[in-house]
């Protein structure tokens, strides 16, 4: 069989200034710029196998397997852009010389998975298409920089063109019809802010909320603080944000923070019917980081589209932070590869710091906070170049 193959591997992102509101809804415009950190990939990523072919198309034509289970490709309208987009860039090369294998024509058979459980109520659809669309340009040897690459990833998901780069990264909305200027950059690399942390908290929620993509639709449609978020707020945000994030001015980076995932669940609230991401668990984690940040400002939370808190935090501050959820949501699994349950602060008998109001929140059942992930700032996609990494065996199906 002959075949080329890529294998690689790409970040989750979490916003600090979100994403909310398309204008237009096939090319994934957005209705304002947003600003994300991207998480190590040691704790969170999406892995992509993409072999091609001549072999395949008689075996089927192109092929999808997510986490094991095989999925249409056709039916999904933007993993068929991606490989258009992606497709139509080699086929260019391809006739500028001809010295090229013809590989676009070929079907290819594309494997992927998450190295965290779906049902962790993580979103992956970021990791997922950043890494999909990374693979294709490798497995393509497509000339084109993490910034060009964001725009065919934005065409998947629009938060995954942020997981093209690592460390701080901008999505500038652009204002063009074509969104040829509706991308990723990068704000500062990982190594700029190392002592930039966070704990991913999965909360506990039975009941399935509205998507990301349905939701911030009708908040476009209905809102009249969306308006005012995107005319008034945001533009200034993302000018104050990129300079606390130069400045690695913590508080002020965790005021904006914080300020922005409120406004974000704000316009939820302003959408008609209203949605809630939130939930009690979610509102007593705003309220101990509250508390916690009265004479000072230690830690940040922040909220996507569902109940899960993301609190981003100085290193040095991160025992103290785990102490005091591990105390009001106690069971929760942690996943503590940076070893911060060897700092003895993480495990004090006193888990309340000094002055620290106990009757903030109640202390919850077990498993109200079913798992905390303890990550950092970290890079953008990897390539994996070993044989033993490719999730296809040799016939070109998963293993
Ligand atoms: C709340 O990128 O999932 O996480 O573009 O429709 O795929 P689509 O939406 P998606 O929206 C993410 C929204 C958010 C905020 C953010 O990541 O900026």
């Amino acid at each position: 069989m002959t075949f080329f193959e890529a294998t690689c591997t790409a970040p989750v992102n979490i916003a600090v200034v979100k994403y909310w509101g398309k204008r237009d809804t096939t090319l994934i415009l957005p209705t304002n710029s947003s600003l994300s950190v991207t998480l190590s990939q040691d704790q969170l990523h999406s892995k992509t196998t993409i072999r091609a072919s001549a072999d395949f198309e008689a075996q089927g034509g192109d092929r999808l397997w997510l986490n094991g289970i095989e999925e249409s490709i056709q039916s999904n309208k933007r993993l068929v852009a991606c490989l258009r987009e992606t497709r139509a860039q080699r086929k260019a090369m391809e006739q500028a010389d001809p010295a090229l294998p013809k590989i676009h024509s070929w079907a290819v058979h594309i494997c992927s998975e998450n190295n965290f459980p779906t049902a962790a109520g993580l979103a992956s659809s970021a990791s997922g298409y950043a890494c999909l669309v990374y693979t294709l340009a490798k497995l393509y040897q497509l000339p084109l920089n993490a910034s060009d690459l964001s725009m065919v990833a934005r065409q998947g998901s629009g938060s995954a063109c942020r997981s093209l780069f690592g460390g701080f990264v901008a999505w500038e909305m652009g204002t063009r019809d074509d969104g040829l200027d509706s991308r990723a950059v990068q704000i500062a690399p990982e190594t700029h802010w190392p002592d930039l942390q966070a704990l991913i908290c999965v909360v506990s929620d039975a009941k399935k909320g509205t998507s990301s993509t349905e939701g911030m639709q009708h908040t476009v449609k209905t809102s009249p603080l969306l308006q005012h978020r995107i005319k008034e707020v945001v533009p200034q945000r993302m000018k104050d944000m990129i300079a606390a994030i130069h400045a690695k001015d913590f508080p002020r980076f965790a005021e904006l923070t914080m300020q922005d995932s409120n406004q974000f669940h704000a316009v939820c609230l302003d959408t008609y019917p209203p949605i809630f991401y939130m939930n009690d668990i979610s509102r007593a984690i705003i309220r101990i980081i509250t508390e916690y940040n009265r004479t000072g400002i230690k830690a940040a939370y922040t909220y996507d589209a569902g109940p899960n808190a993301v609190i981003y935090a100085p290193k040095e501050n991160m025992p103290e932070i785990y102490a005091l959820l591990n105390h009001y949501f106690p069971g929760a699994v942690f996943d503590d590869q940076l070893g911060l349950r060897n700092d003895p602060r993480a495990v004090a008998a006193n888990p309340l710091p000094e002055g620290f109001d106990p009757k903030v929140s109640p202390v919850f059942a077990e498993g109200a906070v079913r798992r905390i992930m303890h990550t950092k700032a970290d890079d953008g996609p990897r390539t994996l170049v070993g044989e033993q990494d490719s999730l296809l065996n040799a016939e070109g199906m998963p293993k």
